[in-house]
């Protein structure tokens, strides 16, 4: 029943709105991330739980700061074991690089599985008006693939991206870089502070490794059944 392409995103702010969370969505959904709300509100132990539980976790706290406290940062969340981590790309090729070089030998020292590391593109929430505000020449999608082609060369393991921009980046980094979109509505959702979204259907075929799905979830009256209509969207391709 679980497709570990499906990563629900336990954006709550307590640990018992987690866990309420994780025991309604059952064996609906495998993978988790984890990000600021609910890692900053409880800290590690509810990655350690969810662990204790099964799941597997993408602990997304996008580290964006200088090469050695990127790296530094990231090996300290090695404990909890989370499968993904991630860093922002915005803190450019030599901080991604150093932050990867660091997480393999910490895991390799440690004897402990390498967590996939992936970069933030640009946020999906950005569109073009935001952009260009941040005094951006190129477009957006130039960014993305550009950063795409740096976390590569860095040694990541692939990105986060809008789902617009996943086609362009799986044909430019190829079919083992994970691609990671959030940003996804099912068909008739609202779209909330999100701008560049599109379905599960789209992102898969799209050739988007994983889709993270936040409100369109655990906002669901029903969220299980809203899991499960999203695994029957990405299954109609
Ligand atoms: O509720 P919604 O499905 O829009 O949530 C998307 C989730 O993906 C949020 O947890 C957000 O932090 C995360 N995310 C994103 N855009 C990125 C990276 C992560 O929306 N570029």
């Amino acid at each position: 029943m679980a497709d570990d392409r499906l990563i629900a995103a336990l954006d709550v702010p307590t640990r018992g709105e987690a866990e309420a969370l994780v025991a309604r969505l059952g064996d609906s959904v495998a993978y988790y991330k984890v990000g600021m709300e609910l890692f900053y509100a409880c800290g590690g132990d509810i990655v350690m739980w969810l662990k204790e539980q099964g799941k597997k976790v993408f602990l997304d706290l996008k580290l964006h700061d200088i090469p050695n406290t990127t790296a530094q940062g990231l090996c300290s969340l090695l404990r909890l074991r989370p499968d993904i981590l991630n860093v922002h790309t915005a803190g450019g090729l030599r901080m991604m690089r150093a932050a990867a070089d660091a997480l393999h030998a910490a895991a390799e020292e440690r004897g402990a599985a390498c967590p996939k590391l992936i970069g933030v593109t640009v946020l999906t929430s950005m569109d073009t008006g935001d952009w260009a505000g941040l005094g951006h020449a190129g477009t957006i999608e130039d960014a993305v693939l550009r950063r795409a082609r740096l976390a590569r060369e860095a040694g990541l393991d692939g990105v986060v991206a809008s789902p617009q921009e996943t086609a362009l980046i799986r044909r430019t980094c190829g079919a083992d870089f994970l691609v990671v979109t959030p940003g996804i509505r099912p068909a008739g959702a609202s779209r909330d502070d999100q701008r560049r979204v599109t379905t599960p259907a789209e992102a898969v075929r799209a050739g988007a490794s994983h889709i993270v799905v936040g409100r369109a979830i655990y906002a669901a009256e029903d969220p299980r059944a809203a899991a499960e209509q999203v695994l029957r969207e990405m299954e109609e391709i």
